[in-house]
């Protein structure tokens, strides 16, 4: 038996849509689109590679010109615009002061209804990235090449810290804020950063979160795996308020707002760094326990997110965009942060959670700036659909352009946010693409496809995708689902996984490489990790993870972090996670544990399961139920069998289970689960 075959994946507990009915972009978003040129499929054919991405390259400014446009030598490590020198900083703020001096730059709404919203304008960035570029070098030290984690909630702040990292070359890893202390600071550890900015606090559905909490957590992990933090930069949420109830430590901790008095209209000259220069590292979960730092370019991942902005978000420098993500995943980096400001655009940033005070928030804020391009992911938009399903007819809000990412949509929830939403009008972009992949790899080009609901639609241009079976052979256009990968190299993917190359080349090269000593791109194809199938008309449809990662509400977790913390358990032996459908987040981790000998299980076992998991990754790890088992179905060799657990999670029947070691127990657990009876209905 394979390992494939003892666990369960995503996509094979994926839903079976029909094929679907294709709706036509309006005729007034087609009219003002930044790309209707079709022939862009031409110029970015496989024959036109690599040169085609010359076009994306010329969106920004060079400090000097690039002569390579791909280097393969390090293959599979990418090297685009080789020979280029580039700041990050200078593209998303100086270059835009002659023309858009005067413009917002960055509006950001506040959680309170009350509190006013703070614009923040080309000039303004410019000077607050300056200012705290000049902190950063003179009081922290730092320079070219190091590493700082950030760990802070949605305030400009972060935008200002991480352009202000970019200006001076240092390398920047944001954690989501929502991730626990003890998440940072392994992160922390990983990157080895000396230097932690953070927050003291942020509102959060209608609460001041103490956020400046998890900064001692945070420290304390990362020493005890070896790295000292040498400085915490704390921004105040509230001017001249501390909203935190921790002390600061003497010697360690600083406000930011102190530091910056020093540096009053201080200026501080970009660095010019070499296009393949690392911009940042954003951790994302994998296959095994260890989050991987996936390392990203400066000129190749800004060239790739500008780009894409350009011609997929269809951002003028006078639209008012609204991605409702978090900075703290790459959706946010490159399509809140680096993409919209390097083209100049207005980005709207907001605090808190959709759905405060009620669900018709957003149209609130979306009626109130004129927004007129909106981008967020499935579970919100189903989120909002269940809330409140009327509440967008009620405000008067027009958007042109509209965005999903990160996990397939149900054609139905789609239709809700084109009719309501969307009120018939928005075109409707599902972009899929990954952390490690910097930009989107699959998407209708919005002026000149047909959008079809729950199918991501073709490939991005330049981006070349095969479906291979499991040995390799490539599914034509109209069979079965397979795994998708990308035959060709492109700006924005990742160049190596932060200080572990060999689990690089291994998670996402090895599988379909038949020459490891090949310097030929044609010889790498990139494994995405995902099922999709292709249709006749050239649309994708990502059927989810083939991996142990499951996507809950859009975030990526793997089953081996989340089983890793229920073994902190005192009482528990073995923990196996599955994935669930769920109406809202899409999918929700479900979890197993049985007891050592002797122990006993109940509430407090159940409780303790859900504290471990959300002290080491967060809150956003919750699991739908945790049920203690006698005992885990397992094969005769011993292995957990995941596949059965997640049938029985999934109201689904177990299948032929005669040949696992202790059968008995299968029929214990699902009666456990789904009660009396025969649970043959799929949820979802
Ligand atoms: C999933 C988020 C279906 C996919 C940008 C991928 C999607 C993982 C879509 C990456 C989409 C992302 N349709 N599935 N439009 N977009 N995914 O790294 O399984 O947080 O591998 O990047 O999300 O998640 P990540």
């Amino acid at each position: 038996m394979s390992d494939q075959d003892l666990n369960v994946t995503e996509a094979q507990i994926a839903v079976h849509w029909q094929e679907e009915n294709k709706f036509q972009p309006a005729a007034s978003f087609i009219a003002q689109a930044n790309m209707t040129d079709p022939n862009i499929y031409k110029r970015f054919s496989l024959d036109n590679f690599p040169e085609c991405f010359k076009e994306y390259a010329d969106l920004l400014d060079w400090e000097q010109y690039w002569h390579t446009t791909l280097d393969t030598s390090d293959a599979p490590s990418w090297k685009w615009f080789v020979g280029g020198k580039i700041n990050a900083s200078y593209n998303c703020v100086d270059r835009h002061l002659e023309e858009h001096r005067n413009k917002a730059a960055i509006i950001w709404v506040p959680e309170p209804e009350d509190e006013p919203h703070v614009v923040i304008t080309y000039q303004e960035l410019y000077v607050r990235v300056n200012e705290f570029a000049a902190v950063l070098r003179d009081s922290c030290g730092l320079k070219a090449g190091d590493r700082v984690t950030i760990h802070m909630p949605m305030v400009p702040e972060l935008p200002i810290t991480m352009l202000a990292l970019a200006r001076l070359g240092v390398i920047h890893s944001v954690v989501f804020g929502g991730f626990s202390g003890k998440a940072c600071g392994e992160r922390i550890a990983d990157s080895g950063s000396k230097v932690l900015i953070t927050m003291d606090g942020y509102n959060r559905n209608g609460t001041m979160l103490d956020h400046r909490r998890k900064a001692d957590e945070a420290v304390e992990t990362a020493k005890a795996e070896g790295q000292d933090v040498e400085k915490v930069l704390i921004w105040r949420r509230m001017r001249g308020e501390y909203v935190s109830e921790k002390k600061m430590v003497k010697g360690r901790d600083y406000f930011v707002d102190e530091l910056l008095q020093k540096q009053k209209g201080v200026r501080v000259e970009p660095v010019a760094m070499n296009a393949e220069d690392p911009l940042f590292l954003m951790y994302t979960s994998g296959t095994t326990g260890k989050p991987k730092g996936c390392q990203h370019s400066t000129g190749g991942y800004l060239a790739y997110a500008a780009g894409t902005s350009k011609f997929v978000q269809d951002i003028h420098p006078e639209d008012v965009y609204w991605c409702m993500a978090d900075i703290g995943w790459i959706t946010g980096h490159s399509y809140i942060v680096y993409g919209p400001l390097a083209l100049a655009a207005t980005s709207v940033m907001y605090e808190g959670v959709p759905g405060f005070p009620d669900a018709g928030r957003p149209w609130r804020i979306a009626e109130q700036l004129n927004v007129n391009i909106f981008h967020t992911a499935p579970t919100t938009v189903r989120m909002l659909r269940k809330a409140g399903p009327a509440e967008p007819a009620k405000y008067n809000f027009k958007f042109k352009h509209m965005t999903t990412v990160g996990e397939p949509i149900e054609p139905e929830v789609w239709r809700w946010y084109y009719h309501e939403v969307g009120k018939g009008e928005a075109a409707i972009v599902d972009t899929w693409w990954q952390t490690e992949t910097g930009g989107f790899l699959c998407s209708t080009m919005p002026a000149l496809h047909a959008m079809k609901p729950g199918s991501a639609g073709p490939a991005m241009p330049g981006i070349h995708p095969v479906i291979y079976d499991e040995d390799g052979n490539p599914v034509p256009p109209g069979g079965t689902a397979g795994n998708i990968c990308i035959q060709n190299p492109w700006p924005g993917a990742f160049q190596t996984i932060w200080g572990d190359q060999d689990r690089f080349v291994r998670t996402y090269y090895e599988k379909y490489n038949k020459d490891p000593e090949s310097k030929d791109w044609r010889d790498w194809p990139y494994f995405t990790g995902d099922a999709a199938v292709l249709a006749t008309d050239g649309y994708y449809r990502i059927l989810g993870r083939v991996d142990d990662v499951i996507n809950v509400a859009g975030h990526r977790l793997g089953t081996k972090e989340l089983e890793s913390a229920c073994l902190l358990v005192d009482a528990v032996a073995e923990a196996a996670v599955v994935p669930v459908a769920d109406e809202i987040k899409g999918r929700v981790p479900d979890i197993y544990v049985a007891l050592k000998p002797g122990k006993r299980g109940g509430k407090r076992v159940q409780d303790g399961v859900v504290e471990s998991i959300e002290t080491t990754i967060g809150k956003i790890a919750r699991p739908n139920n945790v049920w203690i088992v006698p005992d885990m179905p397992k094969t005769r060799s011993g292995k957990i069998m995941r596949r059965v657990l997640a049938s029985i999670s999934n109201g689904r029947d177990v299948g032929d289970v005669t040949t696992l070691a202790n059968p008995d127990v299968v029929e214990e657990i699902r009666v456990m689960v789904q009660g009396e009876g025969h649970g043959e209905e799929a949820i979802g």
